[in-house]
């Protein structure tokens, strides 16, 4: 069975990236530096140096680089700091090994940001845009950066300027729709800005036709073709929650109701 290793794979794209390959027939191979309660194969690395770790790229189909700390956060000096060291340090030494190994994986697929390219509220990015200026446009083109000059030069690499990743088990729709469930999910703003999203199964798939398809090469914007507003977005998950807090409602009284009779 050909092996896929997913470094930073224990996250929320990890795991659905993971389940989705084993549906494919791969054995995928999850690294982080704690280990998750998971009926995946696992190894630990610090995500900084070279260590016993490296042996896992001997032979492997693929490596799928997800590491990174979360951007879910306030963003203090420190957790800015992390955000960029923890993505750039895994990408500099994930190239090191690769040079290291006898039989190195063919492919590369390395995980970027679509916020690379900036915050602009009317314009409509794709591959030929100019970056953006901010926090996630410079850890973004620090990141691909690192990516290109490590990348050992028989390896094919494929980039994926990834959009916000809609999921039902992670990421920040879960934040979201917390938010949303508590009768706080307005717009930001005047809401017009513009939010690019993918679904997690296409985003798998994507994945799957870089590693598996030769002709994939260079970079991607990995997104759906149509941005919603901030306020058309939230609208919807406003109208979703709406529709499952009608339903549950009942549900509730049904259930209370016996307790209290049966
Ligand atoms: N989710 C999205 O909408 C989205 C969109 C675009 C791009 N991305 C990028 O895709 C990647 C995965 O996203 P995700 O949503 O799956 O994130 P996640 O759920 O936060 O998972 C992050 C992964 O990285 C590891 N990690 C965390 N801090 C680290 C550090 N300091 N050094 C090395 N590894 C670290 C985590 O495991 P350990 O802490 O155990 O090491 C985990 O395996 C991230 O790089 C993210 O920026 C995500």
């Amino acid at each position: 069975m050909k092996r896929i290793v997913i470094t930073g794979g224990t996250g929320f794209l990890g795991i659905s990236l993971a389940k989705f390959l084993r549906e494919k027939g791969f054995q995928p191979i999850l690294l982080a530096r704690h280990k998750p309660d998971l009926d995946f194969a696992f190894v630990q690395w610090d995500g900084v140096n070279l260590g016993d770790w490296c042996q896992v790229l001997e032979g492997a189909a693929a490596i799928v680089n997800l590491a990174g700390r979360s951007v879910d956060c306030i963003k203090t000096p420190d957790h800015c700091d992390e955000i960029l060291r923890s993505r750039v340090d895994s990408t500099k030494v994930i190239g090191e090994a690769l040079k290291l190994a006898k039989n190195p994986p063919k492919v590369w697929v390395q995980m970027s940001t679509a916020h690379i390219y900036g915050d602009s509220v009317s314009q409509v990015c794709d591959e030929n845009s100019s970056t953006g200026y901010g926090l996630a446009p410079f850890v973004g083109k620090a990141w691909e950066k690192t990516f290109l000059a490590t990348l050992p030069e028989n390896t094919r690499g494929v980039r994926l300027r990834t959009s916000f990743v809609i999921g039902r088990n992670g990421g920040a729709l879960t934040s979201l729709k917390r938010i949303t469930n508590l009768g706080l999910g307005g717009k930001v703003g005047n809401g017009k800005q513009g939010m690019s999203w993918i679904h997690e199964f296409d985003l798998n798939n994507l994945i799957y036709e870089a590693i598996t398809n030769e002709r994939y090469d260079g970079f991607f914007v990995a997104s759906a073709p149509s941005p919603v507003s901030n306020n058309e977005f939230m609208k919807q998950l406003r109208g979703r929650m709406k529709f499952f807090i009608g339903l549950s409602l009942p549900l509730f009284m049904i259930k209370s109701w016996n307790q209290i009779h049966f």
